[in-house]
């Protein structure tokens, strides 16, 4: 596979004299015009090497370094300033935000052709170190409820982002509730693609390269499938289509969490056909109790393995729920995890557009995610310990470890 190079200047002649100079080297290029677009396709496409400008509108150049390395997802990106300014404080500045190399613009085209090889071996060496990861298909986590307004959303993004900063691989999160999603407002994403993209491309054509244009990056990593504007152009989305999706998206990403809409309809089923787990959600009363055992009555139907479905009981308002000792009897199931109420700081989490998984003020909610995150992970991940563990996995396994000592 051809290395990815992405050249980010807001001045297109720029990129195009970067390009041509590289032209002959087999490189694959993607562009961006500022730091912001620069940080989103680093996440999306995990480009091998940056070149940047200094200067530019919207985000500079310093401050896009920073954030692509100080983001695990993207912090291994080698980063070539390309700069007019060349005071040794500018440089200094350059190599403070986290960038490998320095070029000065005008750039001389045998140099940067240099520096860029340089950089390139220098991380093909350490990935060749690094063992090669075993290539198997992604885990795929549906959350699903028969009713409404039980937390499928919430769960949904928050366990997307646990996931992303627990192994610093990124997640794709696929809204299906195709007539109106809510994880990019929870997230705060700008809807600029979305699945509506995808409805008027003939499914042969959807391959991975599609899907990355498609999918929008959350600052954490996660990569977003945004449900579209309007209804209407969810209608145009069927299950094949969302079938095809997901089997792309399970060759490329280690987990694929799915918001499912709150009905048996071709989009859940296939959905829930891809998924290896499915998290069924209900809160501790009496409607709740009766969607869900509808829930499991229809996976019987379907010949759903048992272990399969798990169990969810979210814990949406405060007092005089249904004992969980009398929910299990009825559904003749133990529930398997419990989310407690915790209406203020998820409030506030959806009206900021930060999930609570990330709000630093509030660890209990963040452990709690976080270690759901773990409990979801994949078999193989839990089996080999990280060579650099993210801090998110050195918080789990302190709680993993005092937990044990407890007993
Ligand atoms: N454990 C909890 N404690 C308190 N409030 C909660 C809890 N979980 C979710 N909520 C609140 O319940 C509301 C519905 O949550 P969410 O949107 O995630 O549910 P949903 O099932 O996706 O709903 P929809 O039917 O809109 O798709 C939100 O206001 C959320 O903050
Ligand atoms: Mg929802």
């Amino acid at each position: 596979m051809p290395e990815k190079i992405l050249v980010v200047d807001d001045d297109a002649l720029m990129r195009l004299m970067v390009t041509k100079t590289l032209s002959t080297e087999g490189f694959e290029f993607l562009e961006a015009e500022n730091g912001v677009q620069a940080v989103e396709k680093a996440i999306a496409h995990q480009p091998d090497l940056i070149i940047m400008d200094v200067n530019m509108p919207e985000m500079d150049g310093y401050e896009a370094c920073q954030r692509i390395r100080s983001n695990p997802i993207t912090s291994a990106i080698p980063i070539i300033l390309v700069t007019s300014l060349s005071t040794v404080e500018d440089k200094i500045k350059g190599f403070d935000s986290g960038a490998d190399d320095y070029i000065p613009k005008p750039f001389d085209p045998i140099e940067l052709t240099m520096r860029v090889n340089v950089l390139l071996r220098r991380m093909a060496r350490i990935k060749a170190t690094v063992k090669a990861p075993e290539v198997r298909p992604g885990k795929v986590i549906a959350f699903f409820s028969l009713r409404g307004g039980i937390g499928t959303t919430t769960l949904a993004t928050n366990t997307a982002i646990a996931l992303t900063r627990l192994w610093g691989t990124p997640t794709a999160l696929v809204d299906l509730v195709l007539a109106c999603g809510q994880c990019a407002l929870m997230m705060n994403i700008p809807p600029r693609n979305s699945w509506a993209d995808l409805a008027r491309i003939p499914n042969e054509e959807i391959d991975i390269e599609v899907l990355r244009n498609v999918l929008r990056p959350h600052e954490s990593g996660v990569l977003v499938l945004v449900a579209p504007n309007h209804p209407e152009e969810g209608e145009m989305i069927d299950g094949p289509k969302v079938s095809h999706v997901l089997d792309l998206l399970k060759k490329e990403y280690p987990y694929i969490i799915l918001d499912l809409p709150h009905e048996f309809c071709e989009k859940t089923l296939a959905g829930l056909d891809t998924a290896d787990e499915i998290w069924l959600l209900l809160a501790p009363e009496l409607a709740s109790v009766r969607a869900t055992l509808l829930a499991m009555e229809t996976f019987q139907m379907l010949n759903y393995p048992l272990e399969r479905v798990k169990l969810l009981l979210n814990w949406t308002f405060e007092r005089r729920g249904l004992a969980r000792k009398a929910i299990e009897k009825t559904l003749k199931r133990e529930i398997d995890v419990v989310i407690p109420y915790a209406s203020e700081p998820l409030v506030k989490s959806i009206n900021l557009g930060v999930p609570a998984v990330l709000d630093d003020t509030n660890p209990p909610l963040v452990a709690l995610f976080e270690n759901f995150a773990y409990l979801l992970s994949r078999e193989d991940h839990k089996n080999n310990p990280p060579v650099n563990p993210t801090p998110t996995y050195q918080r789990v396994m302190e709680y993993l470890a005092e937990k044990n000592s407890h007993g």
